[in-house]
């Protein structure tokens, strides 16, 4: 991206959050900040109330209780950006990258699902919310954040993800939503100054190739997912997002 391209991206984001901090929740809606700001009044664990179902309309049970919000990133695609614009939604908290630590408990309770093959399955429902437990209590908001808003759906940006994570979400964190943030653009990203400054920076077919599996990997998760490539970054979108 060019410096003058940069400067007025940032000054249409800066506009962005304005307009976000007015903007309040909406009651009814399909986007981020109705469905997350609904389930208010329920506590640490809040467990699924009616206004809740509008994050994850099709899921059942104790596990959908906790709300979750993923980004799944390809790496110099504005995810950070678009983290911090996310931030601003009232009732969502997410973290930066973790150095996909999520695959760390995934693969565990990949290990201990398949050693207990034989187990009730209510001591495997105890094995998936000790771990949604771990995930939630790990993903706690710093308490500044808990000073001006209320936080019902946590979360974190990450570039490094794998099949062992996806599916961990899908049985211990089955509420929640991605937002999959990519470039339409390789040939740039292949020349952004992160990839440069790399030994072997990947080439745009390399990129090309990380985000069709990143594609595939979201698709394949059956979650509801939010399409955002770096390109397609202005207000209109990003409000249709946060609605
Ligand atoms: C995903 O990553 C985790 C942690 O790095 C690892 O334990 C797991 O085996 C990986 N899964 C796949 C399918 O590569
Ligand atoms: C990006 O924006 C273009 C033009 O508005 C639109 O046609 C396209 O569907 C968008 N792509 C995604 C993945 O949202």
């Amino acid at each position: 991206m060019g410096r003058v391209q940069l400067y007025l991206f940032v000054a249409v984001l800066g506009m962005m959050q304005v307009l976000l901090l007015f903007a309040g929740p909406r009651s009814k809606s399909d986007g981020l900040a109705g469905t997350a700001a609904s389930n208010t009044g329920h506590g640490q664990n809040p467990r699924q109330s009616k206004e809740g179902l509008q994050w994850c309309p099709d899921c059942r049970g104790e596990l959908c209780a906790r709300k979750f919000l993923f980004i799944v990133a390809t790496g110099r695609s504005g995810s950070s950006t678009l983290m911090n614009m996310v931030n601003q939604v009232p009732g969502i908290f997410l973290w930066g990258e973790n150095h996909g630590a999520l695959g760390g408990i995934a693969g565990m309770q990949e290990r201990f699902l398949k050693a207990g093959q034989d187990s009730s399955d209510a001591r495997r429902v105890e094995l998936l919310q000790s771990s949604q437990d771990v995930v939630w209590e790990w993903l706690t908001p710093p308490t500044f954040q808990n000073d001006w808003k209320r936080v019902e759906v946590r979360g974190f940006k990450e570039i490094r993800w794998n099949e062992t994570m996806v599916q961990f979400i899908r049985r211990s964190l089955p509420c929640s939503r991605l937002i999959f943030n990519f470039r339409l653009d390789v040939e740039a990203q292949s020349h952004s100054d992160f990839f440069k400054r790399k030994q072997r920076k990947p080439g745009a077919e390399a990129l090309s190739t990380i985000t069709d599996r990143a594609a595939a990997l979201v698709t394949r998760s059956g979650l509801p997912a939010f399409q955002l490539p770096l390109e397609n970054f202005s207000a209109p979108e990003f409000t249709r997002l946060a609605r």
